[in-house]
């Protein structure tokens, strides 16, 4: 028999309330302030990070949180484990939360992640899913926070695809900070209705407001933050030739730059293709906020790991 699990995992933005998420982004401030004053991990305790897809930015900037906060980072090709295939997900998720005091797994379906959760005795984070990548986005909200000194009510447009994990957790996770959030994105390539109107219930307690805007050009205008992500997904390349053309007038350049507020920043989640999704330009050019935003990635992560890792995370066990 089993009982409902009290571990706390952060599989999708709304995992966390609005006040979470400010906490936790308190706490990666403080520590991209102080590095190594905090060691929950020490043991070393080890956290297996796990890659179904390709990765740089996400296997760095793991590891190196990971062994900032004393522990012992173990990376799982997932071409070699082949979870779900060779074994189930759920027989992996046993035996490694035997190993590791933590999983992070980057995935495709959404699915997998959750069963990856409930069976793993141990807090599991979502290091991309074909739904979501809500790392990115705490490291997001963190670099914008540097620069503009807040999130609630600035307006953050992405422009792109819009039906994809980026999309998805820019309007979650901006909903949550009280942002106005706009996605763009050609016909067809718009979010997911339901995950769009879970991002307006959310607004709707913040301050907040989320929205599908189909016009490029209406979506930058006056945008405090404007952020393009690839047109082609991981996963998706056998469409990358016709993606393309259809992306074209969503391009992140300097007519959409100068539509935006005086001051916009610009983020991108990398890996970059320029003069596709985004011009040399823009990407490097003086509004852009992007190694910052690359950086981050350690600090917020090395915050949610520490807060899913804090005993008092478990309070909300049975919710
Ligand atoms: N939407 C992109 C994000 C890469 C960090 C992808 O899934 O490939």
């Amino acid at each position: 028999m089993t009982s409902p699990s009290p571990v706390r995992h952060f599989l999708r933005d709304d995992d966390l309330t609005p006040a979470e998420q400010s906490e936790v982004l308190d706490l990666a401030a403080a520590l991209k302030a102080d590095p190594y004053a905090s060691k929950p991990l020490a043991g070393p305790q080890t956290v297996a990070i796990i890659f179904d897809k390709p990765t740089l930015r996400t296997q760095a900037s793991f590891v190196a949180g990971i062994a900032e906060l004393g522990g012992n980072p173990m990376v799982v090709d997932g071409t070699l484990a082949q979870i779900g295939t060779r074994e189930s997900i759920a027989d992996v998720a046993r035996v490694l939360g035997r190993q590791a005091s933590l999983i992070v797994w980057r995935t495709y379906d959404q699915s997998r992640i959750d069963e990856m959760a409930a069976h793993a005795g141990v807090p599991v984070v979502n290091a991309l899913t074909d739904q979501f990548h809500p790392c990115q986005t705490l490291a997001d909200l963190l670099t914008i926070r540097e620069h503009k000194g807040a999130t609630a009510g600035l307006t953050m447009t992405f422009l792109g695809d819009s039906a994809c994990n980026m999309g998805h957790s820019y309007l979650i996770s901006g909903a949550l900070a009280g942002m106005h959030v706009r996605v763009s994105g050609p016909e067809g390539f718009g979010p997911d209705p339901a995950l769009l109107a879970r991002a307006q219930e959310i607004a709707a307690g913040t301050g907040g407001s989320a929205a599908f805007v189909a016009d490029p050009k209406a979506a930058a205008e006056g945008a405090d933050v404007l952020i393009t992500d690839t047109w082609v997904s991981m996963g998706k390349e056998s469409e990358a030739i016709d993606r393309a053309e259809v992306f074209r007038p969503w391009q992140l350049n300097e007519h959409a730059v100068a539509l935006g507020a005086p001051g916009a920043i610009v983020l991108h989640c990398l890996p970059a293709y320029r003069g596709k999704e985004i011009t040399a330009e823009v990407l490097d050019g003086p509004q852009s906020v992007i190694w910052d935003e690359a950086e981050n990635r350690r600090h917020a992560q090395k915050a949610i790991m520490s807060y899913l890792l804090r005993p008092s995370s478990l309070s909300r066990r049975g919710e």
